[in-house]
């Protein structure tokens, strides 16, 4: 159905795999627009309870497509980054957690794509960075705001300014990544994280991702008051009253998703 994405569902996991590897997955129009589909797709899909993004081959993405915005126009060029935050604020918005397993490069629109993921688990192969002003533009698919989010208006501004391109290490130092593992450990420790996120009372992770990025950008009062009405509505589930009778009865619970 994709052409240049691929996408399965194992075991509560949703995966995305970036395969356009001739381009080192740039993300293209098509690209994005597949995203935007697949991503839908996720989003009407109670049985997903988190998804690992990738990509095949050497790259985990280098980039938005430069053979493609070299004859973009600021209308055609406007359409793009459009797409692009969509796709970008959906993963970040989507109450399911996504990681990211950064297999290789993760440039220009490739970092910005595993920055809008919840959490990301590098290659110590991976190699991350913003080279959009050596292009002439910035970034574009928000990485001028996630970046500093991430890991400070210093390191953003290093980042941006130099277009540096950092290893794994690098990144995991300055809190870009969660964790650095050898190449073929990647999808293991990428599915053992997303294991771990698919075994605990869906509705409240969901409940934890919205008031987390709600929460961050308000004042903590505001925030506060976000986590108690989110914490409430965990009270009026079934998977709460679940949960607690499991732990008193020292067995595994039995989610319902309600
Ligand atoms: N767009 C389009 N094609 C790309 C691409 C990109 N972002 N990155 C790589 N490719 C293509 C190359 O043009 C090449 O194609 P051809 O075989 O047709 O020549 C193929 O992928 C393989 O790439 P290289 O030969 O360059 O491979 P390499 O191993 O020597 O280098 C690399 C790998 C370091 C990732 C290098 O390809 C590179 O620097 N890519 C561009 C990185 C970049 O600048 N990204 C930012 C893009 S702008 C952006 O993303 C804006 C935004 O925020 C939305």
């Amino acid at each position: 159905m994709y052409k240049n994405i691929k996408f399965e569902i194992r075991e509560h996991i949703g995966y995305i795999t970036i395969n356009r590897p001739e381009a080192m997955n740039a993300l293209n129009m098509d690209v994005l627009k597949e995203l935007k589909h697949v991503l839908k797709k996720i989003s009407d899909d109670s049985e997903i309870r988190a998804v690992i993004v990738t990509g095949e081959g050497r790259a985990f993405v280098a980039g938005a497509d430069i053979k493609q915005m070299k004859r973009y126009n600021p209308v055609r060029g406007r359409q793009m980054m459009t797409l692009g935050h969509e796709v970008m604020d959906t993963i970040d918005e989507m109450p399911i957690p996504f990681i990211a397993a950064v297999n290789g490069y993760a440039l220009g629109g490739g970092c910005e794509l595993a920055m809008a993921c919840d959490i990301r688990i590098a290659s110590s192969k991976a190699k991350f960075g913003q080279p959009e002003v050596g292009l002439g533009i910035i970034p574009g698919f928000g990485g001028t705001q996630r970046l500093s989010r991430l890991v400070g208006k210093g390191w953003a501004k290093y980042l941006i300014y130099t277009a540096d391109v950092v290893k794994a290490d690098k990144a995991e130092a300055i809190g870009l990544v969660q964790a650095v593992v050898e190449p073929d450990q990647l999808m293991a420790e990428a599915e053992r994280v997303a294991g771990m996120i698919a075994s605990k009372a869906p509705i409240a992770v969901a409940a934890a991702k919205t008031t987390i990025n709600d929460g961050y950008d308000a004042d903590i009062r505001t925030g506060g008051r976000l986590e108690i009405e989110a914490e409430t509505s965990c009270f009026g589930t079934r998977d709460k009253g679940e949960g607690m009778a499991a732990f008193l009865q020292k067995r595994q619970p039995n989610w319902e998703n309600k």
